[in-house]
Order: structure tokens, then C-alpha cells, then sequence
């Protein structure tokens, strides 16, 4: 017989001032010389911590109650907020959002890169904060997590399909959305439409645990052209009837959809980066405008999801590049070739180096739809595209840089292209990252031949705690 489960011990501190604020947005307690970080805690409040995660030298927690609470508090204005994973700092006005990120990218420059005299300019905040974001992902699920309302309410016979974002810290349970302030129309609509279609029909939604379920999650894509592009993600190959009477629904429903594709994913995983994109209806990109340049985007392709935010931080990038028509620049993990293109006008040549193909074919065609000639695009890996002898795509004469923009992914520059880099010698770098510990990190091992002049803080993400940092490099 199985023994009964001793009930957790629950560790309760009464009475704490929240010290500080680190920067993933948790507050600090600091009860018996303890750490623990608190979530949506602010400095100066008094709260009673109840710890949900010990380590060895920290632990984390929750607000049971709060005692005293900081005047910096705003009234979040989603309904959703508190059981939703996403925008969770909306009990924070947005100046005060923007007075942290800079001061946490000022604190990791100095802490992990070891920066202590690096300018950190002003942070360019966003001039709208909401619907600012252009691609959403939305997970289906057949078990959506109940209000404490329903759960009173017996929870019987309630429909328990639902779409929409992860409960905050629970990869496993989603939250059915109704009104998400992430994205302009229509793509509330378009998830409520293809939600109520499907359940009309009496499609299976996926399962985490069971990994079984038909419809499996939802891309849309927005952008400031008007156009729209769907991607449906299904977890078995199945119905390819119904399949097409859902893409009829979205094509009849949203004129302003260009785009419908789908992913079969079968795997435990829920990466798409791996998996098939098949078209199903239209075109397979979207146009987005970004200053007077209009940009293909495949559903494969990155491209920054603030796209207002995206113009001012290629115009921050341009500015810092000064170029006077005559420089070979390389963009390292160029995407759809976007800082290329906006430097091109001002260079002599711009190589760009990207993986992902489809992003490449967009990057070429951008060139081409934008009548720039003056760039050359190669698929490869940064690590390999920069090892010796340069690969064969780099167009002759272009070997010796003289500035180099790197924007990678959130995990930074692998050792072997710091290596690279180092190698090379740039005169100048500039250095684009959405994520400022990993940049302070590559920033420091590259300290010997470079010094970093000046940082700017760039805030592509209002709500959350992430931030955009662009720092500039010149050899010693
Ligand atoms: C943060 S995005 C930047 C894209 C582009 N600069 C922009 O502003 O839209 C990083 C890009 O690097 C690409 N990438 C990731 N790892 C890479 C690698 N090892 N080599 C080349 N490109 C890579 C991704 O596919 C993505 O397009």
C-alpha cells in the first residue's frame, strides 16, 4: 500500500523589507542572512515570505502578504495578470520599468564584465507599451487551468479545452486567454476564432503529459503593413480535412491574413526550429516596414518582435557606426538581413552570416526588393563562417572588417568565435544583445584587445524584466 505523503514543511518569514531588486525582476529579502529572491516584491514593501525553492546559498518565494506597499505600484491593467506567465511587471509604471533596466545593465557590466568606468547612456524606452509586440505564440491544451472560482464552483462539466499562455512557473499548465495587450488586432480575434471553431468541431487539444491532442499551438504574425501570417501547429499528421476547413475559416474570416502554414510536431519537444513548414495558403512570408525598408519574413526567419522599437535600435546602431560610404562591415547573425540593409546605405560592403536558410533567402530578397547592392549573405554558422580561410561566400576584399555587429541569441558568442574575433581585429564592434549578462560575459573576455566606450540600454520588451543592451568596442 502506498504510504500517505507527509505534508511539505512550509517555511514562512513574517515582516520582510524588500532590500533590493535584482534583475530578473525579483525583490530581495535577506531574513537570518538568508537571500531569497521574492517575486512581485519592490524595495521599501513589507511582506510575509513563504519559500517556494531553497538552494544551498539562496531560496525563492511568494508574497503571502504584504504589510507595506511601495508608492512605485500601479493597478495592472490585464485581466489576466497574476496567473499569466507573461508582462509581469505591470504593477510598475512603465518610467519605473525603465529606471530598473538601466540600473541592472549598469550592475551587470560592472559585476560580470568587470566595466567599472563604461559609460551606460540613457535608456531609450519604448514610446508605446502596449500591442507593441509583432509574432505571439499561443499553446493549446485539453486540461487549461481552472479560476479558483470554477474550482468553487464544482469545476464539473466545464469545457477544459483552451488556448493561450503557460501559468506563471508552470511549464505544464496553460491559461485560456481572452484578451492578451501584446499584439494589435486581429490576433485576439484569430485565436479566439480558430479556439471556438475547433471546439466546435470537437477537435482534441494537446497534452502535455500524454503528449497526445491534434492542435498543439498557434503563431501569429503581425506587421505594420497589415499583414498577417498564421502558423498551426498540430501534433499528428491526421485530418487533413478538417485541417483544410480550419485554414478555409481563417482565410473567409481575416482578409488580412497573407499567410497560413502549418507544423507537423510529433516530437515530446516543443521547438519548431527542426520541423517542416508547409504552406498551406498564400504567400510564405510577410512584409514589415522598418524605416523606409520593407522586409520579407518567412515563418522560419527571426526578426525583432518590437518592430517600432526595431527601427530606433538599428538607427542607434547605424549612429554608432558612422560610416562614411567606404567601410566593409560584417553582421554577425544577420536574420532576414535587417542591420545590414540599414547600414548598407552607408558602407562600402556588408557581409552577412545567418543559419538559418530561410532567413538568408529572405535577406537576399530584401537586398533585391530594396535595390541594395551592395551586400552579400552567406548561410553558415558564425563559428565555422569565421574560422581561416575565410568560406568562399565572403566576396573578395571584404576579409579585413572594419566594423563588426554581432547580435546573438540570448546564450552569446560561443568561446570559439570570441577566439575568432580576437584573431581578426577589428577596429571597432558593436555589440547587440537581448541579453546583457551573457554580453557582459563575452565583453570581459574580450577586455584584453577591446574597450568597451559606451553602453545604451534599449528597451524592446515593456513589462518583463528583459532588455535590449548595445555596447560599442574598439581595439586597444
Ligand atoms: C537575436 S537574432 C538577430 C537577428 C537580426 N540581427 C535582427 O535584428 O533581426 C539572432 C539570429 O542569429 C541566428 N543564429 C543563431 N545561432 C547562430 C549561429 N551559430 N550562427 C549564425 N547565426 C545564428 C538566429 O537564427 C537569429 O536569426
Amino acid at each position: 500500500m502506498a504510504r500517505p505523503r507527509t505534508p511539505r514543511k512550509r517555511t514562512l518569514y513574517e515582516r520582510q523589507t524588500v532590500v533590493d531588486i535584482e534583475h530578473t525582476g525579483h525583490g530581495i529579502v535577506k531574513p537570518e542572512g538568508k537571500v531569497i529572491f521574492v517575486e512581485d516584491a519592490l524595495p521599501g514593501e513589507v511582506v510575509d515570505v513563504v519559500v517556494t525553492r531553497s538552494r544551498r546559498n539562496h531560496a525563492f518565494g511568494m508574497v503571502e502578504r504584504h504589510h507595506l506597499r511601495s508608492p512605485q505600484r500601479v493597478e495592472p491593467f490585464c485581466s489576466h495578470f497574476g496567473v499569466c506567465g507573461g508582462c509581469r511587471w505591470q504593477y510598475l509604471s512603465y518610467a519605473r520599468q525603465l529606471e530598473y533596466k538601466h540600473s541592472f545593465v549598469r550592475s551587470i557590466m560592472l559585476r560580470i564584465g568587470g566595466l567599472d568606468d563604461l559609460e551606460v547612456l540613457p535608456i531609450l524606452g519604448c514610446r508605446q507599451d502596449r500591442f507593441y509586440r509583432n509574432k505571439l505564440d499561443f499553446s493549446f491544451t485539453d486540461a487549461r487551468w481552472l479560476s479558483r472560482e470554477e474550482i468553487a464552483g464544482g469545476g464539473d462539466n466545464l469545457e477544459r479545452r483552451g488556448a493561450g499562455f503557460h501559468v506563471r512557473g508552470r511549464f505544464d499548465r496553460i491559461l485560456d486567454i481572452d484578451t492578451c495587450h501584446l499584439q494589435p488586432e486581429p490576433s485576439n480575434a484569430i485565436r479566439r476564432a480558430v479556439r471556438d471553431f475547433t471546439i466546435a468541431a470537437d477537435h482534441s487539444y494537446y497534452n502535455s503529459r500524454s503528449h497526445c491532442g491534434w492542435l498543439r499551438s498557434l503563431v501569429v504574425r503581425t506587421s505594420s503593413e497589415g499583414q498577417v501570417m498564421v502558423t498551426v501547429v498540430f501534433g499528428s499528421a491526421a485530418n487533413e480535412a478538417q485541417r483544410e476547413r480550419l485554414f478555409d475559416m481563417i482565410e473567409s474570416t481575416f482578409p488580412s491574413v497573407v499567410s497560413i502554414n502549418y507544423i507537423v510536431n510529433t516530437t515530446l519537444n516543443d521547438s519548431l526550429a527542426a520541423h517542416r513548414v508547409h504552406r498551406a495558403r498564400g504567400t510564405d512570408f510577410v512584409v514589415e516596414r522598418c524605416g523606409d525598408l520593407r522586409l520579407r519574413i518567412h515563418p522560419r526567419s527571426f526578426y525583432q518582435t518590437n518592430p517600432l522599437q526595431a527601427e530606433r535600435l538599428y538607427g542607434l546602431v547605424e549612429e554608432w557606426a558612422a560610416l562614411n560610404g567606404t567601410q566593409t562591415v560584417w553582421d554577425l547573425y544577420c536574420g532576414i538581413g535587417s542591420i545590414a540593409l540599414f547600414l548598407a546605405r552607408r558602407a562600402g560592403l556588408v557581409w552577412g552570416v545567418e543559419t538559418v536558410a530561410e532567413a538568408i533567402d529572405n535577406a537576399r530578397e530584401n537586398a533585391l526588393g530594396n535595390g541594395i547592392g551592395n551586400v552579400v549573405f552567406c548561410v553558415a554558422d558564425v563559428k565555422d563562417a569565421l574560422c581561416t580561410p575565410p568560406p568562399e561566400a565572403l566576396p573578395s576584399g571584404a576579409d579585413a572588417p572594419d566594423l563588426l555587429v554581432l547580435d546573438p541569441p540570448r546564450a552569446g558568442l560561443h568561446p570559439a568565435v570570441v577566439k575568432s574575433i580576437l584573431q581578426l581585429a577589428a577596429p571597432r564592434i558593436i555589440y547587440v544583445s537581448c541579453n546583457p549578462t551573457t554580453q557582459a560575459r563575452d565583453v570581459q573576455m574580450m577586455s584584453g584587445d577591446y574597450r568597451a566606450v559606451r553602453c545604451r540600454p534599449v528597451d524592446m520588451f515593456p513589462h518583463t524584466h528583459h532588455i535590449e543592451s548595445v555596447i560599442e568596442l574598439q581595439l586597444r
